[in-house]
């Protein structure tokens, strides 16, 4: 399959199964912000709940947070945002659009929307950063921006959180939650957008310590990735060149996927030394040094972080699941999602609308979802249609009430990946996927 034909087929999917949808589509949509539908909202939910499990519940050295969106407008003065959260932007002198001057068509002096050659203008610096106002008046000193990345409500934070946890260096702090960019040129559905969520996790440790810190939280965030099903040869790091590294950098490496559109980041590990606390220290004339308890040592501490961008992991998962198999001259549409973050885990289907069997379908429906895992019930259309339904959404098992589910209680569990058939007791489906989901 054409890697742009795939992607065309995975905008469409996300659609039709209620995915994603584009953003005010009534209106002809924004071309840069996404809708997540009944099903978009729960992968999404699993991806971040899992992430948030593995960061905050199953270690205690990492406390989770939630900081607001708007902050003080000195923290982006702070962190550097203000002055080189920039790209360089362009615009073609016939058709008036504007890129990114990095982009390589662009660079190659041909505009990708009227074809004119050698028409742009001289780059210039845009800064990324959307700005409002707080309050009533709009007027420069009521500026505020929304957070361009997560970690900022992180570092002013710091000291509130590690003094009330009772933490000691090193430690970390995790969150998820909306950021935005102004992108010059957004696109490729899903991965670059102008809002979307991240969830990072800042890791303060001793200065150095810190290089061996980094090489931890690669190795852990790569397995991380591995463990959610994805492909291993779809998976590489990168590391940035001095060119590349962010303003507070002084080591990153990408974790990248090998998308219809080529190799591109997801996540970003970066080694952000003593930056930002100092810069606070110095904006915000408050100390933000740990004092080690042991040795009453006292100093900044140096940040590794993990920032992971939950849209684009979604995006790869859609592209890393999807598959096209002929089944026995049938063909079909299947989203291999890892049963841990497929949005239905199994779907029920009542093979006739009489002997009870309906009845018995909604019984067991709503007992799995009494037990907290995710149902459906579908009782229209032929049985092959219902199986091609649920392939496409990505569910693992399809659950039949047939004929001999009346004679011995029985009923059938089909895989949606194998597809082997099994037959379980109706009152022990419950159990048999719940060991399959633990
Ligand atoms: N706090 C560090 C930071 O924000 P980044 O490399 O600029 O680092 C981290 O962003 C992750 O956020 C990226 O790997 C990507 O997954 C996601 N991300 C960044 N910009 C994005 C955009 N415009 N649309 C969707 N996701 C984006």
């Amino acid at each position: 399959m054409a890697n742009a034909d795939l992607m065309d087929k995975l905008v469409s999917l996300a659609k039709r199964r209620g995915y994603i949808f584009q953003s005010s589509e009534i209106y002809g949509g924004t071309g840069s912000v996404w809708d997540y539908g009944p099903l978009g909202v729960e992968l999404k939910r699993n991806v971040k709940d899992r992430w948030w499990s593995s960061m905050v519940h199953q270690r205690d050295d990492i406390e989770g947070l939630d900081a607001a969106i708007l902050m003080h407008p000195r923290v982006w003065e702070a962190s550097g945002h203000v002055e080189n959260f920039t790209d360089p932007l362009v615009e073609c002198t016939n058709c008036h659009r504007r890129y990114r001057a990095d982009l390589p068509e662009v660079e190659g002096g041909q505009c990708p929307s009227c074809g004119t050659r050698d028409a742009f203008t001289e780059a210039r610096l845009f800064n990324l950063m959307f700005k409002t106002f707080m309050g009533p008046v709009e007027d420069s000193s009521a500026a505020v921006y929304l957070r361009p990345e997560t970690a900022q409500g992180i570092y002013v934070n710091f000291l509130n959180v590690q003094g009330t946890a009772r933490q000691k260096v090193p430690f970390g702090i995790a969150q998820i939650g909306k950021a935005f960019r102004n992108e010059i040129t957004p696109g490729n559905f899903i991965f670059r957008t102008r809002e979307f969520e991240q969830a990072e996790m800042q890791f303060f440790v001793k200065p150095g310590e810190d290089e061996a810190w980094f090489d931890r939280w690669m190795d852990t965030r790569m397995e991380w990735h591995r463990d959610l099903g994805i492909r291993p040869e779809k998976l590489r790091f990168h590391e940035h060149g001095p060119d590349e590294l962010a303003h507070y950098a002084k080591k990153a490496f990408d974790v990248e996927y090998e998308f219809p559109f080529g190799w591109k980041e997801f996540e970003g590990i970066h080694n952000r030394t003593d930056y930002d606390l100092s810069r606070h220290e110095e904006f915000s004339g408050k100390r933000l040094q740990y004092i080690d308890p042991g040795s009453n040592e006292r100093f900044i501490p140096y940040i590794v972080e993990t920032s992971m961008g939950v849209d684009r992991v979604m995006l790869v998962l859609l592209a890393d699941a999807y598959r096209e198999e002929d089944v026995e001259g049938e063909a079909r549409v299947v989203l291999g999602l890892h049963p841990a973050v497929a949005p239905i885990k199994a779907a029920v289907f009542p093979l006739v609308k009489k002997d009870g069997m309906p009845e018995l379908a909604e019984k067991l429906n709503a007992s799995l979802r009494a037990a907290a895992i995710p149902s459906f019930l579908d009782a229209a259309g032929s049985i092959g249609r219902r199986y091609r339904r649920q392939d496409e959404a990505g569910t693992p098992w399809c659950v039949t009430i047939d004929g001999q589910t009346n004679e011995d209680g029985s009923v059938t569990i089909r895989d949606r990946d194998s597809l082997e058939q099994v037959r379980v007791a109706t009152d022990k489906v419950t159990d048999w996927l719940s060991e399959r989901l633990s």
